[in-house]
């Protein structure tokens, strides 16, 4: 059985079209993961999901009912974990669960409530106020508030914004916990393909409110990765040059070179092109599938940028 089913869904905010007309499904017991760019429409997905929001138009089942139509039921089975904070930083860690407790109508949540502490490592940090938590705390307390009333399918923002290397891979280790002890389905989005591929079972990646690819990080890989030649150059490059070897892309002012066996390209590239820095091939992995998908091309932004730092210079003098 599917947990979560979208059917062409469309959003509008007012101008702006922030999803047009996705579709995806979610098994049951899945860890499934939206990747995007920045605007790309992860929250607004999740917003009408989680009944935030409503589409303009589509459908969208979440637990076998439909979000429009019968809201609370959904409500009831779901789980949240925004990426902005929500809590209450002068409350404790404990009547944050209180209050989240009276809100979802869970009854002995005390019990439930030490019990996940314990779980999340939280137990003497329960009198705290959380504004004296760490971030890495924070985050796990957000996520014992959102399973607090066993929910079927856990939604989560972002999840892992601003953790350091090792609350990241803790919280990591969570979702991996909560999805095999607990039978929860997780949706979650993130900036970090390391995350995605280490995470999620399958994944969808969507730009510009269009759902562009959607399967494992293997299929992904197999379908749509490519080799990427970086070069740092300390001049100009005629990209029209370079053309022959695969598609050039600008990016943080690296030369990319989209191509297929680049290390067999490497070579006659680098003869090619006259002040190179340094020089980078990347195999075919997940970022390489995200920037085939998405084009990361900020060529004008970069001039821009650096026209702009000119004349505040000069005009420094
Ligand atoms: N309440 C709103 N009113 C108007 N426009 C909105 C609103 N919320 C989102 N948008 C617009 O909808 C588009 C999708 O936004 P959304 O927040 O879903 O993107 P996102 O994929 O979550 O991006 P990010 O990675 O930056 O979080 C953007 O163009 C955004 O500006
Ligand atoms: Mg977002």
């Amino acid at each position: 059985m599917n947990s979560i089913v979208v059917q062409n869904l469309v959003k509008r905010y007012g101008e702006v079209e922030a999803l047009r007309g996705i579709s995806f499904e979610v098994a049951r017991g899945e860890v499934f993961g939206l990747l995007g760019p920045n605007g790309a429409g992860k929250t607004t997905t999740i917003k009408i999901l989680t009944g935030l929001t409503k589409p303009t138009s589509g459908r969208a089942l979440v637990a076998g009912f439909d979000v429009v139509e019968e809201p609370m039921e959904v409500k009831k089975r779901i789980g949240w974990v925004a990426s902005e904070v929500i809590v209450d930083d002068e409350l404790t860690g404990w009547e944050n669960l209180e209050i989240q407790a009276r809100l979802a109508g869970v009854k002995n949540w005390r019990e439930r409530a030490a019990e996940l502490l314990k779980y999340f490592g939280l137990s003497e940090a329960a009198n705290r106020p959380l504004g004296k938590y760490s971030t890495g705390m924070r985050k796990r307390l957000e996520v014992a508030m959102a399973i607090l009333h066993a929910p079927e399918i856990l939604f989560m923002d972002e999840p892992t914004v601003g953790l350091d290397v090792g609350a990241r891979v803790g919280l990591w280790e969570v979702v991996r916990q909560i999805n095999k002890d607990f039978g929860v389905t997780v949706l979650l989005t993130t900036h970090y393909m390391e995350e995605a591929e280490q995470l999620c079972n399958r994944i969808a990646i969507i730009n510009k409110g269009v759902l562009v690819a959607t399967g494992t990080p293997d299929e992904l890989k197999a379908k749509y990765g490519v080799d990427v030649i970086e070069l740092e150059v300390d001049r100009p490059v005629d990209t029209a040059k370079l053309a022959a070897f695969g598609e050039v892309a600008m990016s943080n002012g690296k030369v990319l070179i989209k191509t297929g066996n680049a290390e067999e390209k490497v070579a006659e590239v680098v003869k090619a092109v006259e002040g190179i820095k340094s020089v980078r091939v990347k195999k075919a992995s997940l970022d390489t599938v995200f920037l085939n998908l998405t084009g990361a091309t900020f060529e004008g932004e970069q001039a821009d940028i650096k026209r702009l730092y000119m004349k505040v210079r000069m005009a420094r003098r």
